[in-house]
């Protein structure tokens, strides 16, 4: 079966990694950025949702370089792929690095070779609007990543493939926080408010609801809707939701909203299925030590499993500095407490962490994200 070839942001490859497979289910790593999945009906509708995706390529060719090339020989391979892969009509060239590209090779080198040497009446270049687009991706050593990556960069890799038009790259212009009418410091950026839905989802499982129970501005909850899922927002305060409303509205969109207390929601939206419960806790400048903050989460994750025991969590938790700059997979403090305690406090809510990474919000603060499971 042919697959599909996807280019992951440089902003946190292991996130855009954990993104697709969420969405999509297994798949292979050719490069910390670049990744191979089935093409299967529903992949193209599940990539739809994807936060970290760049750019999906079909039909694509790839090669793993041992020893240096030559812009030439790498255009000859391409130009041989093409003569089985490029339909009939007007085409166009455009490579891109990857982190520090690949020593030798040159971008404009490539795509002037490649367009001399694929170029036919049956293919003529269009560089303004062609129908077909031959992308060719330089994917070299990440360039200073912001987060540190579990996965080891081994080798440079050229990928190369038709860029796949039932897939459209998300514009997220006009949809800044500070741009709805109601706005606070508090409210999520709309791309990381949409990474955190997706990465809730499992593959083989149709999530259709997204329950945020600390809804603050709506961000959560405009981007579930705008992908179409139901949404239950709730929030401690009337002015929260008087604002959620209003930013729902401002999107054109629709989803529940209700004030309520945490300790509340499960009675306020009953017993579902097909949930996932996403959500940014209450947090302050420094709050990442403070004990409320943490009752406030636990009695979420007991909530959310009250109202649907299968669904899953994801969340972002706040985390000291250090969890940028160490090891991953160290024992840091989230929320006041070492994340080992943490992880016990959340078994023993019926839910089974299965993935948690930090992210940067400034200079001395990080995140965790963390992503839960049921337990049985
Ligand atoms: C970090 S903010 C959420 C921000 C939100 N994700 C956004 O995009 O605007 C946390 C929210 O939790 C709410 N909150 C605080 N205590 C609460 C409680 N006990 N129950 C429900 N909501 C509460 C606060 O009013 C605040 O709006």
């Amino acid at each position: 079966m042919q697959g599909l070839t996807l280019i992951g942001s440089g902003w946190h490859p292991y996130l855009f990694r954990a993104e697709i497979k969420a969405l999509t289910g297994p798949l292979e790593v050719i490069h910390p950025r670049v990744v191979y999945i089935p093409h299967t009906d529903s992949a193209i509708r599940r990539l739809s949702r994807a936060a970290l995706l760049d750019q999906v390529l079909s039909s694509a060719g790839r090669i793993w370089l041992h020893s240096s090339i030559t812009d030439g020989e790498l255009a000859q391979h391409i130009a041989e792929w093409a003569g089985s892969n490029l339909p009939e009509g007007s085409f166009a060239v455009r490579a891109r690095n990857l982190g520090t590209g690949i020593d030798g090779l040159s971008r404009s080198a490539i795509e002037a070779d490649v367009g001399a040497q694929v170029m036919s009446e049956a293919n003529p270049v269009d560089l303004e609007s062609p129908e077909h687009e031959i992308v060719v991706v330089l994917a070299g050593q990440d360039d200073g990543p912001i987060h540190r990556d579990s996965m080891n960069f081994i080798g440079p890799k050229v990928v190369w493939g038709l860029r796949e038009s039932a897939w459209q790259r998300e514009s997220y212009a006009g949809r800044a926080p500070t741009e709805r009418p109601f706005f606070r410091p508090v409210s999520l950026d709309a791309r990381q408010a949409r990474l955190l839905i997706s990465l809730a989802h499992r593959a083989g499982v149709e999530s259709a609801t997204v329950v945020d129970p600390f809804c603050g501005t709506g961000g959560i909850a405009i981007e579930a809707a705008l992908q179409g899922m139901e949404a239950l927002a709730s929030d401690l305060d009337g002015r929260m939701v008087e604002g959620t409303r209003q930013n729902l509205d401002w999107a054109g969109v629709s989803a529940s909203v209700e004030e309520c207390a945490v300790a509340d929601v499960a009675s306020v939206w009953g017993q579902r299925s097909g949930c996932v419960f996403v959500f940014d806790p209450p947090y302050g400048r420094s709050s990442w030590k403070s004990d409320d903050g943490l009752e406030l989460f636990l009695t979420a994750l007991s909530a959310a499993h009250q109202i649907d025991s299968n669904g899953a969590v994801c969340t972002m938790l706040p985390a000291g500095p250090e969890a940028l700059s160490q090891n991953p997979e160290h024992d840091y403090q989230v929320m006041g407490r070492p994340w080992s305690e943490l992880d016990g406090l959340i078994r023993e809510r019926g839910w089974v962490p299965v993935l948690r990474t930090p992210v940067k919000v400034h200079r001395s603060l990080a995140r965790m994200v963390v992503v839960c499971h049921p337990a049985d």
